[in-house]
């Protein structure tokens, strides 16, 4: 059995992933390494770079025994048998598939470093997301002037959520592992295998060809993305003729043939993933001359957007058609509770959408203001950030709930409409507040596809 195990990519995925195996498997060593000084710091400290329930507890318990955080790539790559891939594989930002096609700058520099350094057989596991037919041009770059060492490609796609991180890997719906059907194919899935198996019912893990497990992850995220653009739509009708979009979610979602998962209506969908992997399926389906399918996923995102500029189109026509100089609180700033994340956060959209507005916004989050301070750095507009929500809401005309956080659902929205301009309004875009309670302290409180409720004519 393998013992030294690398992930090259410390992030979101490489560090709680590999925390999870080196805590499983004490008899393996576990290193993750990255290019990001700063972020093999953070991991080697009591600050770690993500919030993630559950992820502390774990770190602190292997960290230094089986789990070793470095920035020391070139020796890793010679002591592992097994390495994982998790690097960034973001939107391409420029020329050919721009805007759309998956940019795998960062994955052929990881591919190109271990052809460099390594001197012995190694198995190379893809964990980031990727194109379909990635592993070709991975074993392509790894094999190019290789001498004899042989490396396996495998393609092993994380389905952990943010949030959930720590639970989704310790109890995940499946384990998928992709290979080529040759002998050493075959073999080296075995040994990625024995490794889920440590902690992973043999039920759970699925072998499959390796092309089907590159596009099974793409197709994934497609899927749970339309459902929530599937009940978003519905959301615009419910608003136009007084149906309740969550008496239909709730409905729709009791037939046991659909389920009740992923049709919470929303503001839109957002983090890293969902939209980057739809576009990148878009892309593959352009590329290979299937027009019909690429409007169709392509039509998920466009939903997505539709929902996420209607909600503050919404405010403004609900305050009466100007929002310049009010004070709109956002309760919320993560694209989903329980993260510090805020990559393509819908709160983002929102908060340029009221800069445009020339409203005055307040940034309330337990966990995202560092990020938020960060991805609004240069905007043109009044913006603040106050952590306690009481404080942030105090003297503006309008909060906006635009993360899920329980806290918002436990606080004391009499106080908070005191010292709240008047007329107050509330705009709920995760439908997570007691609406009947918040009309009748006085709010005039509009939720997504819902009818709104205000107290004057
Ligand atoms: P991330 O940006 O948080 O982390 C990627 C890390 O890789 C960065 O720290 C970066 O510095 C490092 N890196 C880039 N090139 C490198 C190189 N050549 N050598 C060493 N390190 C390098 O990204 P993430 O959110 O962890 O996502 C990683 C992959 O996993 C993506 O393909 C993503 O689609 C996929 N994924 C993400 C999630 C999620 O919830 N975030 C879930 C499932 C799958
Ligand atoms: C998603 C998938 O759920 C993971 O399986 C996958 O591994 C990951 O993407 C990835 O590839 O990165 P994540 O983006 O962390 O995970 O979070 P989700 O729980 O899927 O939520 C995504 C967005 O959809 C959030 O903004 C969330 O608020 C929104 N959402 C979700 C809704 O608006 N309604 C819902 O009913 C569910």
């Amino acid at each position: 059995m393998n013992k030294h195990i690398l992930c090259i990519g410390a992030g979101y995925v490489g560090g709680p992933t590999m925390a999870m195996i080196a805590h499983k498997c004490p008899q393996y060593k576990v290193t993750v390494t990255d290019i990001n000084q700063q972020r093999i710091d953070q991991w080697n400290s009591d600050e770690l770079p993500i919030y993630e329930p559950g992820l502390d507890d774990v770190v602190k318990k292997a960290r230094g025994r089986n789990l070793f955080f470095s920035t020391e790539l070139e020796q890793g790559i010679k002591d592992a048998d097994i390495i994982f891939v998790s690097v960034n594989t973001p939107t391409k930002e420029f020329g050919e598939g721009k805007g759309m096609a998956a940019d795998l700058q960062y994955w052929e520099s990881a591919a190109r470093l271990i052809r460099k350094h390594a001197n012995s057989d190694k198995i190379i596991v893809e964990k980031s997301t990727l194109p379909v037919k990635t592993a070709l041009a991975m074993e392509r770059v790894l094999s190019a002037g290789s001498g004899d060492v042989h490396f396996e490609v495998l393609s092993n796609p994380e389905f952990l959520a943010e949030g959930t991180a720590m639970l989704d890997l310790e109890n995940p719906d499946r384990v998928l592992i992709g290979s080529r059907e040759t002998d050493t194919g075959l073999k080296a899935r075995d040994q990625l295998i024995g490794i889920y198996a440590n902690w992973i019912g043999h039920d759970k893990i699925l072998p499959v060809n390796i092309w089907s497990s590159e596009l099974t992850k793409l197709v994934a995220n497609a899927f749970l993305a339309q459902r929530v653009s599937s009940i978003n739509s519905i959301s615009a009708l419910c608003e136009k003729t007084d149906a309740d979009i969550s008496e239909i979610s709730r409905a729709v979602g009791m037939d046991s043939r659909i389920g009740g998962k992923f049709l919470n209506p929303s503001i839109g969908f957002g983090g890293s993933c969902f939209k980057k992997d739809i576009l990148n399926l878009v892309y593959l389906c352009q590329y290979y001359g299937l027009k019909e399918v690429a409007d169709y996923w392509q039509g998920v995102v466009s939903i997505n957007e539709y929902q996420q500029k209607r909600f503050v189109l919404n405010m403004l026509n609900n305050m009466f058609n100007t929002l310049a100089g009010k004070k709109i609180c956002l309760f919320g700033f993560a694209f989903k509770a329980n993260t510090g994340d805020t990559r393509e956060s819908p709160a983002f959209y929102a908060t340029h959408q009221l800069a445009e507005e020339k409203a005055k916004i307040i940034i309330s989050d337990p966990k995202a203001i560092p990020n938020a301070r960060n991805d609004l750095q240069g905007l043109d507009a009044d913006v603040s950030f106050i952590e306690d929500p009481y404080e942030a809401a105090a003297d503006c005309d309008a909060i906006a709930v635009m993360t899920e956080w329980k806290l918002y659902e436990k606080l004391d929205y009499r106080k908070i409409y005191n010292n709240m301009r008047k007329p107050t309004f509330i705009f709920d875009g995760r439908n997570v507040l007691d609406h009947k309670k918040l009309f009748e302290i006085g709010f005039n409180v509009f939720s997504v596809g819902k009818p709104g409720m205000t107290h004057y004519e």
